[in-house]
């Protein structure tokens, strides 16, 4: 595991996106893994602006709300259309998102998988975590090996949503999403993580035990994993930025994770 610390979130942007970036220049046709949320926002705002050519580009985003329709806003559909799609360039038709408003959503997220693999696979998955550990919308106890598939959403991640939407009511209760197994499936993934809030999830994710109870924990199984937090989330691993301004690249033993 790759461990880099940087001042603040917005610096997290510049690391992460440089990781991509480096995926898409040795790989014009790579398989972009997209998350939603606040944090990977950077990312994609510090990857734009390496003007790479990203016509071979295929994307494919973590989750999606059932229940919400299509257009919607605050559907995931949208928000990586917004943030992903159109900021980075990509070709609309090479990005995928589950199908939240399918009538069978079900059936949608089985074929979600297949839709992956057929594309050969992610190249890098980019990732943020939950407060309570979840990745994706991988709730405590989904089991390790799950597949893509139709997920109820926890009340305490529908309130953290919450600020998304006009009033809570209008979180959905449901979701799809990529399991655990599926996004371990990725060749490489990137964790970014910001802010005070993430120190204790993030520091029980890379160096408790791994468990169903903590779905980030699925981090430490993986070969190629890499890391980019800001020092607030880092706090608890002991990895401080230097100077301020200069990102540390430590290796996972440095750390203790
Ligand atoms: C959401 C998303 C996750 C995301 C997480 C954290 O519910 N489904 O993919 O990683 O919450 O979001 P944030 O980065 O805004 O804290």
């Amino acid at each position: 595991m790759d461990f880099f610390v940087v001042p603040d979130a917005a610096s997290t942007g510049a690391i992460a996106a440089g990781i991509v970036a480096a995926v898409i220049r040795s790989k014009p046709e790579a398989v972009l893994g997209l998350a939603t949320g606040g944090s990977p926002l950077p990312v994609y705002a510090a990857l734009a602006a390496h003007r790479l050519d990203m016509s071979g580009i295929r994307g494919f985003a973590l989750d999606e709300y059932v229940g919400l329709p299509a257009g919607h806003p605050q559907s995931y559909a949208e928000v990586i259309r917004r943030e992903v799609t159109e900021r980075l360039h990509l070709d609309p038709a090479k990005v995928s998102v589950p199908a939240g408003a399918a009538e069978d959503p079900e059936r949608a997220a089985a074929a979600y998988d297949a839709a992956i693999a057929q594309a050969g696979g992610i190249d890098v998955q980019i990732l943020g975590i939950g407060h309570n550990g979840h990745v994706a919308f991988n709730e405590p106890g989904s089991a390790l090996d799950s597949r893509t598939r139709v997920e109820a959403l926890t009340e305490r991640t529908r309130q953290a949503n919450a600020r998304y939407f006009a009033s809570p009511d209008d979180v959905p209760d449901r979701c799809i999403t990529q399991g655990l197994g599926t996004i371990l499936e990725a060749r490489q993934l990137l964790l970014v993580v910001s802010g005070a809030d993430k120190a204790d999830i993030l520091h029980t994710a890379l160096s408790g035990p791994v468990t169903t109870d903590c779905p980030a924990s699925i981090l430490q199984l993986h070969p190629h994993v890499t890391v980019v937090a800001d020092e607030a989330a880092a706090a608890l691993l002991g990895a401080r930025a230097v100077n301020g301004t200069t990102p540390v690249a430590v290796r996972s033993r440095a750390v203790g994770v």
